[in-house]
Order: C-alpha cells, then sequence, then structure tokens
C-alpha cells in the first residue's frame, strides 16, 4: 500500500499487505522507542482536532509525534473553544489548519464527518474516531497486539461483546480481521447486535459468524475476548441506556470458563464490564494496548508523512 500523503478515514482501506507493513514498521519503532526515540519527522507538525472526549487516543498521536521528533499543535475541546464557536464551518477548520501543519488527527460525533472534511485539506487526515462509524488505529493497535500476543492471527476464533451496534471500535476491527483466517463470536444483546451488513460483509468473503447474547456459554471458544463499553452518549436518552448499563461483566468467575491461553483486549476507557480484579490475570492486556497503541501511530505518522 502506499501511505505517502494519503488520509487514514477507515479500516476498509488496508488490504493484508499494507496492515502487515504497519505492524512491522511498529515492531521496529519498539526498538527505536527504548533507544530514546528519533527525530525522523524533525520540523513535522501534527494538529489534533478533538470534539469528543478522549484520554488515550489523543495523548497517544502526540506522543508517537513527538518520540519521532515532530510537534504538535493540540485542541481538545474544538466545540467550545475554536472558531466554530462563531458560527465557522467544520470545513473552513480543516482547511485553516491544513495550511500550518503537516499531519491532522481529529475526532468528532457525527460518522463519516472526518471523511467528508479530509476533502478540504491539503495535508493527510486520520480519522481518530467519527462517531459511531470507524477508529481505524484503534483497531491497528487492537490487531496489532493480536499479532503480537498471539504470534498468528490465522486459525483463532475473535469473540466482541457489548455494544456491537454502536461502538466503533468493533466496526473497524472486522475490516481488519477478516483479512485473516478468522472465527468471529458477537455477543450482544438484540438491539445491541452488530450491524447486518457487517455482518453480511464478513460472510461473504467466507467468514464464519455466531451471534449470540449468552458471554458464560460463549466465552469457552474464544481465542481473543474483546470487550467494549456500552456506548451512553450515542443513545437517544439516559433511560434507553439504563436498559443496558453493566448488561455483560467479565469477571474472575467468568473467566474461568475461558482458555488459558486466551487474551482480553478492551479499547478503554472501561466502566464495569471489565472487572479490577482481573487486572492481574495474565490474561488481560487492555494496558499494554496503550504502549502498542503509541507504536502503531508512530508507524502510521512516519508512513503517511512519506518515510
Ligand atoms: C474508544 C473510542 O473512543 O471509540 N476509546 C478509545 O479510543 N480508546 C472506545 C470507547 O470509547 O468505548
Amino acid at each position: 500500500m502506499n501511505f505517502k500523503g494519503q488520509h487514514i478515514l477507515s479500516t476498509a482501506q488496508f488490504d493484508k499487505e499494507g496492515l502487515l507493513e504497519i505492524f512491522e514498521e511498529a515492531k521496529k519503532m519498539e526498538k527505536v522507542l527504548q533507544d530514546g526515540g528519533s527525530d525522523v519527522l524533525s520540523g513535522k507538525i501534527l494538529a489534533t482536532l478533538f470534539f469528543e472526549p478522549s484520554t488515550r487516543t489523543r495523548f497517544s498521536f502526540e506522543s508517537a509525534m513527538n518520540r519521532l521528533g515532530g510537534r504538535v499543535l493540540s485542541n481538545a475541546d474544538m466545540a467550545a473553544t475554536s472558531s466554530l464557536k462563531k458560527n465557522e464551518s467544520l470545513e473552513d477548520t480543516v482547511k485553516t489548519v491544513s495550511k500550518m501543519v503537516d499531519v491532522i488527527a481529529i475526532r468528532h460525533p457525527e460518522s463519516y464527518s472526518v471523511e467528508k472534511t479530509s476533502n478540504f485539506s491539503n495535508v493527510p487526515v486520520i480519522n481518530a474516531g467519527d462517531g459511531s462509524n470507524q477508529h481505524p488505529t484503534q483497531a491497528l493497535l487492537d490487531v496489532y497486539t493480536i499479532w503480537k500476543e498471539k504470534g498468528s492471527i490465522d486459525g483463532l476464533t475473535v469473540g466482541m461483546i457489548g455494544d456491537l451496534k454502536n461502538g466503533r471500535v468493533p466496526h473497524s476491527q472486522c475490516d481488519l480481521l477478516k483479512h485473516f483466517d478468522v472465527k468471529f463470536v458477537f455477543v450482544a444483546p438484540d438491539a445491541l447486535k452488530m450491524p447486518d451488513e457487517i455482518v453480511k460483509e464478513l460472510k461473504s468473503v467466507g467468514k464464519e459468524v455466531v451471534e449470540g447474547e449468552n458471554l458464560s456459554e460463549l466465552i469457552e471458544e474464544m481465542d481473543v475476548i474483546g470487550m467494549t463499553r456500552v456506548q451512553k452518549e450515542r443513545f437517544e436518552s439516559e433511560e434507553e441506556y439504563l436498559k443496558y448499563e453493566g448488561i455483560y461483566v467479565l469477571d474472575a468467575k467468568i473467566m474461568d470458563k475461558a482458555k488459558k491461553d486466551a487474551i482480553i483486549v478492551h479499547p478503554l476507557p472501561r466502566v464495569d464490564e471489565v472487572s479490577v480484579e482481573l487486572d492481574s490475570d495474565p490474561r488481560a492486556k487492555y494496558f499494554d494496548q496503550v504502549g502498542n497503541g503509541v507504536v502503531v501511530r508512530m508507524a502510521l505518522l512516519k508512513k503517511v508523512l512519506g518515510y
């Protein structure tokens, strides 16, 4: 894949070769980090424009840029503090910022908004999460974590549990995992099921997909236990959300039924869906994922900037 100068808007853009290219580069970035970073992106500037709360994703992009010797212009609360407050359009904002920097990472609550505004940028735009649609860099780091931990992705049964309707992370993960010989097990209440078009797409490329609601039964065959949060901010009302709050809680009792060499992944933040008692379980990889996020974003920033 040619990454130089490209917008990264969706995991659908990635073929298997491109994905493995990013993973190999991320592995090299682990070494670069151990050696104290590099200055390969010195003179380059990243802008992070965030219209939704974030801890990991924004800091991870910024850490990645800094570790490679680049610089960062950051706005963690664009909606409240930028000229959008004066009714400037998102398009004009992005067009403006793109005149000052070399790459932009945008998070926005509306699905497809990042893609639409990328047309107004003359530098690469990276989607850092658009509504319930996509979160490509999170999925890249999740699949990188699986690849690193399990040695290979082929032959694995990957579970995705929680709000599969509104969670942008599982949507993006499916696009990447479909390039491998993977069986999918989706666990969600009926109202929060994986969208039909994603299930159809997976089946059309020959993947086996199992859908159900009972985590303690379905967990037994999972090699990867992909937990996600119920996406409170995407519900029409608090009342509607409360119907699903706490619907799945992964704890030591359920983990007794899981494979001894399974891994638990979660993009974080967690609310109550992964019990804190599991943090010391060697199968829990969700805090290791944070470190993997930095090297994966280092790899991606390097590639889109042509290095
Ligand atoms: C995810 C997101 O923002 O979609 N978080 C993250 O980027 N690490 C998952 C979530 O918020 O549930």
